[in-house]
């Protein structure tokens, strides 16, 4: 017989169904015995009798998170019986066979709650338990749908999905590299991408004119609520287009997938507000700002466009320029002949982007610098040798040389967008498998040591090992 899904089973009043699912609940009165059953699409309440002997000589055996597979009648449950507030409350499943598909040992925790809590590494632990609870089936499959509605909304404006190398070159991002050793090469390491920066400018020079792409990107830093050290972004690059082409498109379609997928929550604004760095910075002393009229109202999103930014800031440190956000982006009109001089370089302003959401960043971009002779300036301004130059961006030169589109872009922090929408405070509740704070994978036990055979085909030798808590 087929399995029909607990969602559908209002269209089976008065027949016989097979149901599959795990144990949310089993309740046991003696002659009865209540199992609420559970499976992705929703709950309903099943009973045994003990005329059906078989079946209730078996339920009296089962435990929560057993799966089972269930025959039973569906009846309406007699009008004093009928519990609105209940999920599938006015009706009852009446249990004439039970198949055990597999016994669970009792869970580390509870399932049926929130699980807020529950501590965290041991939620991460479990994992594999921790997500069938309802909160985090939500949080997995809205994530899912939000994702599905930002390819169909870039399909449908033209743009095409392109993957791009996950072992690549190390890049100057701003964060630390994720290095994998080469066995081929020994003493070369692939740099796993921080984003796919340079990628989908080299598409743009390819001719692809509109790339979007959700990308994986990987960055060695230390994480917070909002920061995993593997994360997820919607990137996106156009061709022959200013940067309010670039805004206008990720506007509409952030409008268009939250309208879609959320729609009892409220855009505070539409048009997106546009601060500059300079207003945000003197209004709110923040360059993401919280511009929500109401902070209770969990159903408010308050979206705000940052623009102008400096393009370079003085490292504390070294006291070197360093670039803000991306040393691709390129200089606004006004402070181009600035960069080519090299001349009040702190003032230089760039036609850089970020998209705020209820105080967090949730997305940045840039129009590029797509002139050589200029890329080249951003390179000396930071204090990069013309040897460095030609060794770590020759490539992005060379292509600038050989008929490059102007062209800008932007990309999403998914986990953040993903965080806010749900209403959670962490963007570890809307990844299936997030790390630890310290970069762990408590359920995989990774990071974990490699067998000498694997060290001695990569030409490795470890100098000494630090343990977990003597950094
Ligand atoms: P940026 O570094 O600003 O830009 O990243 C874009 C967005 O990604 C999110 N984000 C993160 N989310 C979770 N964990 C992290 N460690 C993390 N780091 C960043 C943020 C951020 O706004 N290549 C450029 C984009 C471009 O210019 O097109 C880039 O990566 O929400």
């Amino acid at each position: 017989m087929n399995r029909i899904y607990i969602k559908d089973l209002k269209k089976h009043i008065d027949s016989e169904v097979v149901l599959a699912g795990w144990v949310n609940v089993r309740r046991d009165h003696g002659k009865l015995i209540f199992i609420d059953l559970r499976d992705k699409s929703g709950i309903v309440q099943m009973v045994a009798l003990p005329n059906h002997e078989s079946a209730h000589k078996i339920a009296n055996t089962v435990r929560n998170e057993w799966v089972l597979e269930i025959s039973g009648l569906v009846n309406k449950r007699p009008e004093k019986m009928v519990n609105k507030d209940q999920e599938n409350g006015d009706i009852e499943i009446e249990i004439k066979e039970i198949k055990i598909l597999n016994e669970a040992e009792t869970p580390a925790f509870e399932i049926n709650s929130d699980g807020k809590d529950i501590n965290e590494e041991i939620r991460m632990k479990y994992r594999y338990l921790d997500l069938r609870r309802d909160r985090m089936q939500k949080n997995i499959r809205n994530r899912h749908n939000v994702i599905k509605s930002i390819r169909d909304f870039f399909d449908k404006e033209g743009f095409i999905e392109i993957e791009t190398p996950i072992l690549t070159k190390s890049t100057p991002e701003g964060a630390r590299d994720f290095v994998v050793p080469s066995r081929t090469q020994n003493g070369k390491f692939y740099a796993l991408p921080q984003a796919p920066q340079q990628y989908k400018q080299l598409l743009m020079a390819s001719g692809m004119e509109k790339y979007f792409q959700i990308a994986r990107c990987m960055r060695d830093e230390d994480s917070r609520g909002d920061r995993q050290p593997e994360f997820t972004q919607m990137d996106l690059e156009m061709s022959f287009v200013e940067k309010k082409d670039v805004m206008n498109i990720n506007e509409k379609a952030l409008i268009e997938v939250i309208q879609k997928n959320y729609p009892k929550k409220k855009i505070q604004e539409i048009p997106f507000p546009r601060l500059t760095y300079k207003e945000a910075m003197e209004k709110y002393k923040k360059d993401s700002p919280d511009l929500r009229k109401n902070a209770d109202d969990s159903n408010l999103l308050a979206f705000c466009w940052i623009i102008d930014f400096p393009f370079f800031e003085k490292d504390e440190k070294s006291k070197k320029w360093t670039f803000t956000h991306n040393p691709f982006s390129a200089p606004k009109n006004e402070f181009y002949d600035d960069l080519m001089n090299k001349k009040n370089i702190g003032e230089i302003l760039t036609d850089q982007y970020d998209i705020v959401l209820n105080g967090n960043e949730i997305g940045g971009g840039s129009i590029r610098n797509h002139r050589p002779e200029a890329l080249r300036k951003v390179f000396e301004i930071m204090g990069h040798k013309e040897e460095d130059i030609e060794k770590n961006f020759g490539h992005m030169m060379r292509t600038f040389s050989s008929g490059t589109p102007p062209h800008g872009g932007i990309a999403w922090g998914i986990d953040r967008l993903m965080m806010l929408l749900q209403n959670e405070l962490s963007i570890r509740e809307v990844i299936a498998f997030p790390k630890t704070g310290d970069g762990r994978d408590l359920l995989m036990d990774s990071p974990a040591e490699i067998s000498k055979t694997q060290l001695d085909e990569l030409g490795i030798e470890i100098k000494k090992t630090r343990t977990k808590n003597a950094n």
